[in-house]
């Protein structure tokens, strides 16, 4: 049986993830989330304080201490799913907090950051078999995918999506936290010099608004198929 590469780009928020999760599952291919890896960087920035609480990243000392940083993901048989690790440690629960998002497009901004997860993530896309999702994926990192997808929705639902995910954590963060995070986000990583969020011309666009998981991934599902036969 044939195997690809697929590329899932969007903004934030758009549920990326949980569709790139839920189609590595049934085709039995690699699943890699390149957004946990910004985020471990970021995690890494605040506990180092190369980042204070308003934002501003200390560059110099970020570059010289990115060797430092060591990231591999490993499978946790608990949750189903591969982990993120930083310097060995599983980090999974902590990049997930506002902290990390508020922080992290202006260090995913550095060309330095982007240079190191862009050649471990094109080592670890090298085998077809693998579903790679984040903002660059089929503009940069994995080019020639052979299926690309584009996720959108309307700020209001990815916010209520966002609100529930993180209630249900027992995450203290409000809903106007979180829209004023993801508006902020989509800006910075949609601007940014080295590899914006763009829309590759040959991906698939969704828009999600107002599709559920099941519709989204059957249609989704129906693509990987023609490619898979065509
Ligand atoms: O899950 P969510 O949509 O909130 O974001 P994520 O995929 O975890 O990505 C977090 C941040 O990492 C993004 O807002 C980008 O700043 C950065 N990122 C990136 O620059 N390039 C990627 N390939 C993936 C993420």
């Amino acid at each position: 049986m044939k195997r690809i590469s697929i590329a899932i780009d969007g903004l934030s928020a758009s549920g990326k993830s949980t569709l790139a999760h839920g189609l590595a599952k049934a085709l039995n291919y690699l699943y890699i989330d390149t957004g946990a890896m910004y985020r471990a960087v970021t995690l890494f920035a605040i506990r180092e304080k190369l980042v204070d609480r308003e934002g501003n990243l200390d560059e110099e000392a970020m570059m010289e201490a990115l060797p430092q940083v060591y990231l591999t993901f490993r499978f946790n048989p608990g949750s189903g799913r591969s982990e993120i690790c930083l310097n060995g440690r599983n980090v999974e629960k902590e990049i997930r907090s506002h902290e990390v998002s508020r922080h992290v497009s202006v260090i995913a901004k550095m060309p330095a950051v982007r240079e190191k997860l862009v050649r471990a993530q094109r080592r670890m896309g090298e085998m077809k078999g693998v579903v790679m999702d984040g903002r660059d994926i089929g503009t940069v990192v994995l080019p020639d995918a052979e299926l690309k997808f584009f996720m959108t929705a309307s700020m209001e639902a990815r916010g209520k999506r966002r609100f529930l995910e993180m209630q249900r954590k027992g995450r203290a963060v409000t809903l106007d936290e979180i829209v004023e995070n993801l508006g902020s986000r989509d800006l910075i990583d949609s601007t940014r010099d080295h590899s914006p969020l763009t829309q590759a011309e040959d991906a698939i666009v969704i828009d999600n608004s107002d599709l559920s998981i099941e519709e989204q991934f059957d249609h989704m599902m129906a693509c990987v198929k023609q490619v898979l036969e065509g």
